[in-house]
């Protein structure tokens, strides 16, 4: 951690909005931010009370918090809505139907374009194939998807008959998704045969039929057809999604759902092997991602807004499918990888689409820096007017480059630090109106009462680094975690006795209160902006059966910002090969059983692990000897110091 302090203390650079920019957005002094986020903390009824009133409810709202029963919150209590009637129907009743909701690249170059009434038809369809098939309220759907429009409409079609959808990212693994199915119950999931990744096909039916084979409460795997493989087929279980679509009706009327009833699960890793299903529900949910979409990206009509995060992650769906689409907005939405095929893709689909609103992660933006500035530099990237990133720190190096060569100098950057759990942007430059600093998430955003504090709960000194803590309850907040209420209070709520919320995040404030986020103060690591934790590494390790023991952590990496590093003790010796053979053997099983994205980057095979006494593995050596550092820690409750210098020379798979 003080390593992190050290680099983001040189940063001293800030960047005004052009006058151009503050003069058309919609917030763009900070004394109408500072009244307007005091009044969101002082009085939150009244504050949400009116921007909830700005969305259709079915059924108005009673009460607007209740934190009674904390540290659940209630929102919205009494009022009835749906998330699907306000992302779609309120904008075809005000006669906007014909606006363009959604332009949809393939990775091939295929094109697809849906207005809002088209996209409101669709899903009623798709809903109304779901609710044929016996899917219905409070029904638990997982969705395994590539990035096509059926993965937005799918999870719209769940919402729009009440059933809890649970987005699982089409990179994990057939192993992934069987426990994600299995611990939330669900008894549908929706696939494709396949999504184009880099000119080949990610085989995601082939991995649901693996998935299921032991979920027998899954009676129906609705499969849309993309790649047009062949894939095996369970007659009765099995339906296409274009065969069912045959004849049915564009109307569905939308489930009245109230406003705490559960919208979605979306699993990600905490600190021990097993994710956890985050629970968000309805009405805080959809008021968190349309107010923070509005304000964030300064959106306004003829904005055209491209976030190019998949929907198997909380950003895409919060920011590619509720908040957009709870704001009208028009978006671009993109199937394949940013190099296919060939490194200007992203370059170019801003300028077929003129692309105004940009939103990407620091590791995407580490990998156009290294593909070279030519590949930007060939496009007409003139109608961009505001970027933003997210999902790790961003160091200063890219996100200057990022201005300059994307943003031409002009663009103002939206640094946005949120969560899974969060819902919604917590912390973010506003983009009218502050002079925003390179690596700096800035300031709260409304509702949002941030703090740094240290072990006790006080806060520290600005420039002090500490434990980034929220303090009052936020409208789309998690409700909880799936099936295990005693965690959900262990992990945000024990460490100030059920007072605040822990991210889990260190960070510290600038001499002028910005927020500066430090990265993960627990075993999480972030590789590429995606969560995983050791212990989920260590126990896919140790599931293989070459390996006794393994420790998983993280070294800095220039690309993906943090990169896996796993120490094993191998069942049999050393071989003579130091352990190469094993250690690539490793790596495959790890992306077998999680996933590629948890593939370690380097395995060092040896036939001790340093232990204190007491036999705790010593991970904070092991992290030293990862990043290549010399060992200036204390080494005396080590039980064997030999051990250092064999796993420092270890031959690395
Ligand atoms: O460590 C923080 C990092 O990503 C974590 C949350 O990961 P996840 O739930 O997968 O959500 C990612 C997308 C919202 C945080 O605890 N993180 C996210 N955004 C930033 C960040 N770290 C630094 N700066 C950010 N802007």
């Amino acid at each position: 951690m003080s390593q992190s302090i050290e680099t983001v203390l040189t940063e001293d650079r800030s960047f005004p909005p052009s006058d151009e920019f503050r003069g058309a957005a919609r917030l763009a002094d900070r004394s109408t931010y500072e009244q307007m986020w005091r009044r969101s903390i002082d009085d939150p009824e009244g504050f949400f009370g009116e921007v909830a009133r700005e969305l259709p409810w079915l059924e108005p709202f009673t009460s607007v918090l209740d934190w009674s029963g904390a540290p659940v919150a209630r929102w919205f209590d009494g009022g009835k809505l749906n998330v699907s009637h306000v992302c779609l129907d309120q904008h075809v009743e005000a006669g906007r139907g014909g606006e363009v909701a959604l332009i949809w690249e393939g990775e091939p170059g295929d094109e697809r374009t849906f207005t809002y009434a088209e996209l409101l038809a669709e899903v009623c369809r798709f809903a109304n194939v779901l609710k044929a098939r016996g899917v219905s309220k409070g029904d638990r759907v997982a969705i395994y998807m590539p990035m096509i429009p059926e993965a937005a409409m799918a999870m719209l079609a769940c919402a729009r008959i009440g059933a809890i959808h649970s987005v699982v990212f089409g990179g994990f693994s057939a192993q992934s998704l069987t426990d994600r199915i299995e611990d939330g119950g669900c008894t549908a999931v929706i696939t494709a045969d396949g999504g184009w990744r880099r000119g080949s096909i990610l085989a995601l039916k082939d991995a649901v039929d693996e998935a299921v084979q032991d979920q027998a409460q899954v009676h129906t795997v609705l499969c849309v057809r993309r790649t047009e493989q062949a894939v095996a087929w369970s007659e009765g279980r099995d339906v296409w999604l274009h065969e069912a679509l045959d004849g049915v009706s564009d109307e569905c009327a939308p489930e009245p759902m109230d406003a705490e009833d559960v919208l979605f699960l979306l699993y990600t890793s905490g600190s021990t092997g097993k994710p956890k299903g985050i629970v968000h529900t309805t009405g805080g949910y959809i008021v968190g991602a349309y107010l923070s979409t509005r304000y964030v990206f300064d959106l306004r009509p003829g904005d055209t807004y491209w976030c190019t995060a998949d929907v198997g992650w909380i950003t895409g769906h919060s920011y590619i499918v509720y908040g957009p689409l709870a704001n009208g907005a028009r978006m671009v939405m993109y199937e394949g990888a940013p190099n296919a095929p060939h490194e200007g893709r992203f370059w170019e689909l801003c300028e077929k689409h003129r692309v105004s609103i940009f939103y990407t992660a620091p590791t995407a933006i580490r990998a156009f820096m290294k593909w070279g500035d030519a590949h930007v530099e060939k496009y007409d990237l003139s109608s961009l007017r505001l970027l933003g990133t997210v999902g790790e720190p961003i160091n200063p190096a890219a996100w200057i480059w990022y201005r300059e060569k994307v943003g031409g100098s002009r663009c103002p950057i939206v640094d946005t630090w949120w969560q899974t759990e969060t819902g919604s942007i917590m912390l973010t430059p506003l983009p009218g109106m502050s002079a925003t600093k390179p690596g700096s998430a800035m300031t709260p955003f409304f509702g949002v009462d941030a703090a740094i504090l240290d072990e006790e709960g006080n806060e520290v000194g600005h420039g002090e680094g500490g434990l980034l803590a929220i303090r009052r309850p936020w409208p789309s907040m998690l409700r909880g975690i799936w099936g295990d209420e005693e965690r959900y209070h262990d992990t945000y709520w024990s460490r100030w006795d059920g007072r605040y919320y822990m991210a889990g995040d260190g960070a510290r404030r600038d001499a002028d209160g910005n927020f500066w986020i430090m990265g993960r103060v627990d075993d999480v690591l972030n590789v590429s902006g995606h969560r995983l934790s050791t212990m989920e590494v260590e126990s896919a390790l140790v599931s293989h059966e070459g390996v006794v023991e393994a420790a998983v952590v993280a070294r800095p990496d220039d690309l993906t910002g943090e990169a896996i590093v796993a120490f094993v003790i191998p069942t049999d010796e050393v071989a003579d090969d130091g352990g190469l053979a094993l250690g690539v053997l490793l790596k495959a099983h790890v992306a077998a059983e999680i996933g590629k994205l948890a593939r370690p980057a380097e395995i060092r095979v040896s036939p001790r692990l340093p232990k204190t006494r007491s036999g705790k593995i010593m991970r904070r050596l092991l992290r030293a000897i990862a990043a290549g550092e010399e060992i200036r820690q204390d080494t005396t409750t080590l039980e064997d110091p030999t051990i250092l210098d064999e796993l420092r020379t270890g031959v690395k798979a």
